[in-house]
């Protein structure tokens, strides 16, 4: 068979603020990914680029006194500096403002304006007398005609999620000069994405495509009927001029993705070996859900339209919260790349990251204390320590001589290999790093259950025999380790004296000769270095104001009955999730009550005890999504801490029905 091919790409983060962790679970997932499949003896292409244009960018550098080229490419070295720093390797890396990125955005314009898929039209713009310019969405503020919540962007509100134009604002407001915005006409390019309609469901439906339920809600743009795409701004604006116009230049989200073929042009044989409608390599994005309409509509269509090849898939990951919630510069959760890779080394997030991520697009928290404990647990004492005891034995009492024997934890380990590879190949990195454990826990009970440290007193070869099979699982995980912490699998690697085995080497595994030098693999995390990532910047004082509403008190006093309007801001205090019940059980001497676990996609399910007993069996519940207040403080109920509760309606007892989400993934926020 011939070897399969892989151009993969992550998204092109703005150059226009610094990367951080937010950025690095995709970049991390994959890198992973890519450094799995090399393993695997496969042709992978792994590019990236600085996405470089758009108004943020030029009021920015203008901000700062200098041009936008030159703002753009401190951060562009800024940003790759920060990639490699975690060990995340491209094969190339790119800009969106580069001469072959105009090239290849005028040569997809120029095909999208001969298969007539270019409109004009006028459109009335915001535009900022003072400024002398138009507005983009971002850069108008009002009242959310929905809520009224003030100083909304005039795309959307982030109080009650309503989306609407800027003219539907209440007090309208230009960010640039504070100007009330006047409404200008101006000529605007568009991109009949209607056309493409019939092709595009079944694009989206193609299930090696995108993730399924994200194509259902993707379905839901085709309910309303496909707008047509404005891909044109006018000046002044920092981007590429359209060629044949007048002051108008690409909108900023139709050359960036272009960026994806541009850098391909930097690896030998260029961008056509991917691009190119004949194609026979696969072409994978991976992407934050946030942007999977750009990616999985617009693109797709473009591309289509052009005569590219368009992606096979689009791998669609969620969104990093830190502490539980939104990452927040001013409780300083909004950690950023570099300073964490001052106080710590990359492998323990890689490792972490890669605990917590499934195949779908769930969130994921960086919970300090979680990240500690799981750290410690798994990577160094599972792990590490068993690298380390097995590897010091044999270098102090048998100088780093190696003995195979016949025993059977090699091949016992191994036959958990395969599972491990089709979680790796799955991009369900979680389920990888359980077998991967799972094999570290039966070297630890292997070596237990023989003590060499006992044995060599007493019969030193069988000893060596039994420290060498254990070494030949040490190896093997060091190959299965590798996509998730290169560093660590390279310093394994240094110790053996040996190169590791691939993954397709794997059956062939016989350690024979001597080893090399040891060490400790890693360190454990220590709670004061950990603590050290969140630095808030507003004075600590201020911080839990916005939690810390005595919703309780307020309780106490207000009258019986229907309750009281309620603010929004009331109501997005309680975290509503979509949950999978993963099992359940009655407890004992509480005919109400269930026990269930709940999948909320955290990585580890949650315990809750539901008083719905009367209503529901616990096998009507298994694998039920449901819809689970997360953020209710723990509370024990008989004795089992409970941590969340369901939304169920109805008078209660019997008759009660709990909220059904539909098919969601696990983690799902519901507002
Ligand atoms: N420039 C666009 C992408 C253009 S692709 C042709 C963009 N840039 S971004 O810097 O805002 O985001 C880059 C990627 O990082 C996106 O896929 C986004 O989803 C991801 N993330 C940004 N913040 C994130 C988290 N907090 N968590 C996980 N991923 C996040 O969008
Ligand atoms: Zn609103």
């Amino acid at each position: 068979m011939a070897t399969r091919r892989t151009f993969i790409t992550c998204a092109l983060p703005y150059a226009n603020g610094p990367i951080h962790l937010g950025h690095m679970v995709e970049h991390i997932q994959t890198d992973i990914y890519v450094r799995f499949l090399r393993s695997c003896g496969e042709d992978v292409t792994f590019v990236c680029a600085d996405d470089t244009h758009g108004t943020p960018i030029e009021l920015n550098a203008q901000k700062q006194g200098v041009t936008p080229e030159q703002f753009i490419a401190t951060w562009d070295r800024e940003h790759l500096r920060d990639f490699t720093g975690f060990d995340v390797k491209f094969d190339a890396w790119g800009s969106t403002n580069s001469p072959d990125n105009q090239r290849y955005a005028e040569d997809i314009y120029g095909k999208l304006k001969a298969a007539g898929t270019i409109k004009r039209r006028d459109v009335e713009a915001p535009y900022d007398p003072k400024a002398q310019r138009f507005l983009a969405d971002r850069f108008i503020k009002g009242t959310c005609p929905n809520c009224k919540e003030p100083d909304q962007y005039g795309d959307a509100c982030e109080k009650c999620g309503a989306t609407f134009t800027p003219k539907e604002l209440i007090d309208p407001r230009s960010v640039i000069s504070g100007e009330a915005p006047v409404w200008k006409k101006s000529e605007h390019l568009f991109f009949d994405l209607k056309s493409r309609e019939e092709w595009l469901k079944k694009k989206i439906s193609d299930p090696g495509f995108m993730h399924p339920g994200l194509a259902t809600q993707l379905g839901e743009f085709f309910k309303k009927g496909l707008a047509d795409w404005d891909i044109s701004r006018d000046g002044p604006y920092f981007g590429f001029a359209i060629p044949g116009e007048t002051n108008k230049f690409f909108y900023v989200w139709l050359d960036a993705p272009i960026g994806y073929i541009s850098t391909a042009e930097q690896v030998p044989g260029g961008a056509a070996q991917f691009w190119s409608r004949d194609s026979n390599a696969r072409v994978i994005h991976c992407i934050g859900k946030d942007i999977v309409y750009f990616h999985c509509l617009f693109w797709p269509a473009v591309l289509d339209v052009a005569g590219y090849k368009v992606p096979d898939h689009v791998h669609i990951h969620g969104h990093l919260t830190v502490e539980g919630a939104k990452m927040s510069k001013s409780r300083g959760t909004f950690i950023n790349a570099r300073p964490y890779l001052e106080l710590l080394d990359p492998s323990y997030l890689r490792f972490f990251y890669a605990s917590l991520l499934g195949p779908g697009p769930e969130d994921l928290d960086l919970d300090l204390k979680q990240f500690r404990e799981r750290v410690n647990g798994e990577l160094v004492n599972n792990l590490g320590n068993l690298a380390n005891r097995v590897l010091s034995i044999l270098s102090r009492e048998y100088g780093g001589e190696l003995k195979a024997g016949k025993d059977a934890l090699y091949t016992e380990c191994f036959a958990k290999v395969p599972a491990i590879r089709e979680a790796f190949e799955q991009w369900n990195f979680r389920e990888a790093v359980k077998g991967i454990l799972e094999i570290g826990t039966a070297a630890n009970l292997f070596i237990t259950r023989h003590e060499p440290w006992k044995l060599v007193k007493t019969d030193k070869a069988r000893a060596q025999e039994v420290l060498t099979e254990a070494a030949r699982v040490v190896l093997l995980i060091g190959t299965l380790l590798e996509p998730i912490v290169p560093r660590l699998a390279e310093k394994l690697s240094k110790q053996f004296g040996r190169p590791l085995f691939k993954f397709n080497e794997l059956d062939r595994l016989e350690l024979s000769g001597k080893i090399g030098e040891v060490a400790p693999l890693i360190n454990r995390l220590e709670a004061d270095v950990v603590a050290k990532l969140i630095q808030p910047t507003a004075p600590a004082a201020e911080a839990p104001k916005k939690v810390a509403a005595p919703a309780a008190e307020k309780k106490a006093d207000a009258p019986a009955g229907p309750p009281a309007e309620i603010e929004y801001d009331d109501f997005a205090k309680v975290a509503l999730k979509v949950g999978k019940v993963l099992a359940a059980e009655k407890v004992e001497k509480a005919d109400k009550l269930l026990k269930l676990s709940v999948d909320l996609g955290e990585g580890e399910p949650r315990t809750i005890v539901a008083g719905i007993a009367l209503a529901y069996t616990p096998e009507q519940l298994v694998g039920k999504n449901v819809v689970v207040v997360a953020n209710l403080k723990p509370k024990p109920l008989k004795g089992i801490p409970s941590k969340g509760m369901l939304l169920a309606a109805g008078p209660g007892g019997k008759d009660l029905t709990l909220v059904d989400p539909g098919p969601l993934p696990p983690g799902t926020a519901v507002k």
